[in-house]
């Protein structure tokens, strides 16, 4: 299983969401069955690390994002990943409109998977204060163990 965390810069929310799902799955005992990786919209920020208000944020929480750096998606990961998670509706929107036909159902938000009614989106923090940071962990840990329930239901039992 193969899952893809996407967001606009691959700065800011989607190496947070790659690096809390990481820990999730590994404490679930799932590291070596689920790979994980994130991307971009835009390739602005390519090859370069996390933002540091991001990485601060996250390693006070006991995730690590130092050996992450930004890439933009590419046409292949809509056929190299189970699934593509967007985290906001205008990324699954562009998702949407990127995907071929065969690989149009992948493409899903990260947030309110299966749960109508929850929050739905990650906001973008890159333009605000700390506090915005703290609120995409916050929604990232929550979506990261509702994804796991997700996906081990999509895995063989242990
Ligand atoms: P991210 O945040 O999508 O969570 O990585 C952003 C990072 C950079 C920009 C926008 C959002 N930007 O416009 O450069």
């Amino acid at each position: 299983m193969r899952v893809l965390f996407v967001c606009l810069g691959n700065i800011c929310r989607s190496p947070t969401a790659e690096a809390v799902f990481r820990k999730v799955a590994a404490e679930a005992g799932r590291g070596s069955d689920i790979e994980i990786d994130s991307c971009g919209l835009i390739s602005y920020h390519e090859g370069r690390p996390p933002d540091p208000r991001a990485t601060m944020a996250a390693e006070q929480r006991g995730y690590d994002l130092s050996t992450q750096r930004a890439r933009p998606i590419v046409d292949d990961d809509f056929e190299r990943f189970d699934l593509l998670l967007g985290m906001d509706d205008d990324v699954v929107r562009s998702l949407r409109e990127m995907a071929p036909a065969a690989s149009a159902d992948r493409v899903v938000p990260f947030l309110g998977l299966d749960e109508p009614g929850a929050a739905r989106e990650v906001p973008d923090p890159f333009y605000g204060g700390m506090s915005g940071f703290e609120d995409v962990l916050d929604l990232v840990e929550d979506g990261a163990r509702a994804l796991l329930d997700h996906v081990e239901s999509r895995l063989d039992p242990h």
